[in-house]
């Protein structure tokens, strides 16, 4: 179990809890979720995104399931180059609020990741980008999501990490005391906020980011820190 899984910002909660208060969090945030990600991260998470989904190499016959896709921003990337994908999220708010943008490749479907409406072996690559932190339980997810992957087929994962030391104070000081503030400002909410932080702040590092995978049953697992670890890819593969 990982330290976030019994933990809903500084509380200790059951994990039915904590998924009714995740849900509860995007219902709110939905209106304004990219506007706020744009003003929260001065626009580099549209940085990352590109970086992210220039990083993962496909063929014009694979499935990918961008898990925790929201407004479907990867999704969206991904259908431009080319790919067929499947957004999986139980936000239906926040799948709607990307709905006018979204292009009509896109395939929205309701669900969880710790329990995939996806058959064994049946997804040739599985991205999730800023939503692996907020699964119920981390490993529960990463072991569906290596069960749905075909042999060979790949899990890519963006999140945000453990900044290296000279930035590292000054990134903890703006989460702690702007974000908060802009989520007031800008989407009303500054309790979401508050938990978005929460989460971030309690999320595994890199290397024990890197055992979780590995303790699910991916092989070959990297990864690759952006931005100083700001925000960091996980990569694995399904090898049985
Ligand atoms: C921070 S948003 C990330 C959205 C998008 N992937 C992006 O990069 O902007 C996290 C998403 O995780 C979804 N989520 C929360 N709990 C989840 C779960 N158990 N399984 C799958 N997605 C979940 C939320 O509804 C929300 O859309």
């Amino acid at each position: 179990m990982s330290k976030l899984d019994n933990t809903f910002g500084q509380q200790t909660v059951s994990q039915n809890e904590r998924s009714n208060k995740i849900r509860r969090v995007f219902q709110l945030v939905a209106p304004r979720y990219d506007l706020m990600n744009d003003f929260m991260s001065f626009g580099t998470h549209r940085i990352w995104k590109h970086f992210f989904v220039n990083f993962i190499p496909f063929s014009s016959n694979d499935i990918i399931v961008d898990l925790a896709g929201g407004t479907g921003d990867i999704a969206r990337k991904l259908v431009k180059k080319g790919a067929h994908v499947i957004v999986v999220d139980p936000s239906i708010e926040m799948m709607q609020a990307g709905e006018k943008t979204n292009l009509r490749q896109v395939i929205n479907v309701a669900g969880i990741g710790e329990r995939l409406p996806f058959a064994d072996s049946s997804i040739d690559k599985l991205t999730i980008s800023f939503g692996i932190r907020n699964m119920t339980s981390m490993s529960d997810a990463l072991k569906e999501i290596h069960r749905v992957l075909k042999p060979g087929g790949q899990y890519y994962c963006l999140e945000f990490s453990q900044p290296m030391m000279p930035i590292r104070p000054f990134y903890n000081l703006y989460n702690q005391y702007v974000i908060p503030r802009l989520g007031a400002l800008v989407a009303g909410q500054p309790e979401a906020y508050q938990y978005l932080i929460e989460s971030i702040k309690r999320f595994p590092h890199q290397e024990e980011m890197k055992s979780l995978i590995e303790e699910a049953g991916f092989s070959e697992v990297t990864y690759r820190n952006l931005f100083f670890g700001i925000a960091c890819i996980h990569i694995g593969t399904n090898k049985s």
